[in-house]
C-alpha cells in the first residue's frame, strides 16, 4: 500500500487523508493549526510540512488558497522534501496559480499534478466524483490508482499544468451562467403562482439532454463547421424574445433576458439565424 501524505485539514483536506486512510493507505498529514490533525484518528502526524512530505512519496495539498501554498512551500526543509516526489495541489486557484505552481515544482525537481475538485465534501470518494487533472502525464499514470481513492471520474486534461484550473473556471461560467437563468426562472413561475420546487423537478429532468446538447454544440465550436444540424439560432432569437417579452410585462428583473435578447438579435443581424445555435459564439468572440 502506498503511502501518502496531505497538506491541509480543512473540511476538504480532511476528507482526503479520510478516503486514503479508510481504504488502508499509510497517511501523514500536517495542518497549520495542529488542533485538526489530533482530532483525525488512524493516521499520523507530523510536527512539521517537511516532515510530512518526508514521509511519502505522494504529496497531496488541499489548503484555502495559493497564498497557504505559497507559504508551506518556502517553510524551511519543504523543497528539499519534495525533491523527486510528485505534488498534487488539489487547492483551488487562478490558471497563473497552476503555472507558477509548475514552475516552481520543475526549478525543485518535483513532479506536478494540478487538479480542481469539481465537488463537496460529503460527494468525494464517489465513482462519479468529479476531478479535473492536468499537468505531469508520467506522475498522473504512476498514481492514478491511489488517487482513485478520493473519486472515481478523473478528467485528466493533458500536460499543460494550468489546463484544470481553466476548465474548472470554464465550468464555473457555465454553472453560474446557468443558475442566473434559474432563478429568472424561478421568478417567472412563481410570478404566476406556480410552485417553484416543481421548477426544480423540471430542471433536473431535462438537464440529462441538455448536457448531451451543450456537448454537441461544443464539438460544432471546436470543428469550426457551424452548419445547422440540430437546432437553428433564429429558434433562439424567437424563444429569448418571448422572455423577454413577457418579463417585462410581468414586471419582473430583466437583465438576464436584455442580455440574452441581445446577443441573439446580433447574431441574427450578423446574418447567423440558419447557422447552428453554436454560432452565437462569432459575436461573442468580437
Ligand atoms: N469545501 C468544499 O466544498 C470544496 C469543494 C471544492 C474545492 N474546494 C477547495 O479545497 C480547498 C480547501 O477547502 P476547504 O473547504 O478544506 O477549506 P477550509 O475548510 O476553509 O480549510 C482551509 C485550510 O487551509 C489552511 N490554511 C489557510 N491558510 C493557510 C496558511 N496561510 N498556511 C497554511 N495553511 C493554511 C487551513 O489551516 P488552519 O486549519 O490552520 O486554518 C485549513 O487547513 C480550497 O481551495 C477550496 O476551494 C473545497
Amino acid at each position: 500500500m502506498s503511502a501518502v501524505t496531505v497538506i491541509g485539514l480543512g473540511a476538504m483536506g480532511a476528507t482526503l487523508a479520510s478516503l486514503f486512510r479508510d481504504k488502508g493507505r499509510e497517511v501523514t498529514v500536517w495542518n497549520r493549526s495542529p488542533a485538526k490533525a489530533a482530532g483525525l484518528e488512524g493516521v499520523a502526524t507530523a510536527p512539521t510540512a517537511a516532515a510530512a512530505v518526508a514521509a511519502s512519496p505522494l504529496v497531496v495539498m488541499c489548503v484555502y488558497d495559493y497564498v497557504a501554498v505559497r507559504e508551506i512551500l518556502a517553510q524551511p526543509g519543504v523543497a528539499d522534501a519534495l525533491a523527486g516526489k510528485t505534488l498534487v495541489q488539489l487547492t483551488t486557484g487562478s490558471p497563473a496559480d497552476a503555472r507558477d505552481a509548475a514552475a516552481w515544482c520543475a526549478a525543485h525537481g518535483v513532479a506536478y499534478l494540478d487538479g480542481a475538485i469539481q465537488a463537496a465534501p460529503s460527494q468525494m470518494g464517489q465513482p462519479d466524483t468529479p476531478i479535473l487533472i492536468s499537468g505531469d502525464p508520467a506522475a498522473f499514470a504512476q498514481w492514478q490508482g491511489v488517487l482513485a481513492d478520493l473519486g472515481g471520474h478523473y478528467a485528466h486534461l493533458g500536460e499543460q499544468p494550468d489546463a484544470a484550473a481553466t476548465m474548472d473556471l470554464a465550468t464555473l461560467s457555465y454553472v453560474y451562467g446557468a443558475f442566473i437563468g434559474f432563478a429568472h426562472g424561478a421568478l417567472i413561475a412563481e410570478s404566476q403562482g406556480l410552485d417553484v420546487a416543481r421548477f426544480g423537478q423540471l430542471v433536473q429532468d431535462i438537464s440529462p439532454s441538455f448536457g448531451a446538447f451543450f456537448a454537441f454544440e461544443g464539438q460544432v465550436i471546436q470543428s469550426g463547421d457551424f452548419t445547422m444540424k440540430e437546432s437553428p439560432l433564429r429558434i433562439s432569437v424567437e424563444a429569448t424574445q418571448r422572455i423577454h417579452e413577457f418579463s417585462r410585462e410581468a414586471r419582473l428583473n430583466t437583465e438576464l433576458p436584455e442580455l440574452a435578447d441581445r446577443l441573439l438579435k446580433r447574431a441574427q443581424a450578423a446574418g447567423l439565424a440558419n447557422e447552428e445555435l453554436a454560432a452565437l459564439i462569432k459575436v461573442m468572440r468580437r
